[in-house]
């Protein structure tokens, strides 16, 4: 039993001249790829907009040089550890870091913990990119990414020691 569901759509042959254009620029093999795509696009956005779970990366960039920023970096990410999956460093070159932050729970706490590490003196750049990972779950929330709304309450109780060991090898000389 095929669980795809057929629907015709009326539109104006502008639009969807327009349309095939995009279609073809974006090589998708069909309109109904492209079409299945953008619904998936605007789920995510409505999934966010209204503080659903989600699963996503934050990409950023940053001089590792800038006093004390590698440690601050490091600092608020424990205190968001919960929606942390998982960190991806790569040296760019003698100063510049990329790191790629794999992450998972409300979209409200992660738009928070990207803003905190944005703001940061010597970050460069920083992007979220939200998957479509759970639009597809009818109840709208509870299929997707995990509740990490406890997340905050640890926030400013974590002591964070200069020695302590991360568990990964970063260091830069
Ligand atoms: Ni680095």
């Amino acid at each position: 039993m095929s669980s795809l569901y057929r629907f015709g759509i009326s539109l104006d042959k502008k639009l969807i001249g327009a349309f095939d254009t995009y279609v073809e620029r974006e090589h998708y093999a069909s309109r109904s790829e492209a079409i299945r795509d953008l619904i998936r696009e605007k789920l995510v956005l409505k999934r966010v907009d209204e503080n659903g779970s989600v699963a996503g990366a934050l990409v950023m960039s940053y001089d590792h040089h800038r006093s004390d920023l590698s440690e601050r970096l490091m600092h608020i990410q424990h205190d968001y550890h919960e929606c942390i999956i998982s960190t991806q460093h790569v040296h760019l070159d003698h100063d510049n870091c990329l790191e790629i932050i794999a992450v998972r729970g409300k979209a409200r706490l992660i738009e928070e913990l990207a803003s905190h590490l944005k703001a940061l003196v010597g970050v460069t750049h920083l992007g979220i990119s939200f998957s479509a990972y759970g639009v597809e779950d009818t109840d709208g929330d509870s299929g997707g990414a995990r509740e990490h709304s406890r997340a905050r309450e640890h926030s400013h109780a974590h002591a964070h020691d200069a020695d302590h060991d991360h568990g990964h090898n970063h260091s830069h000389r």
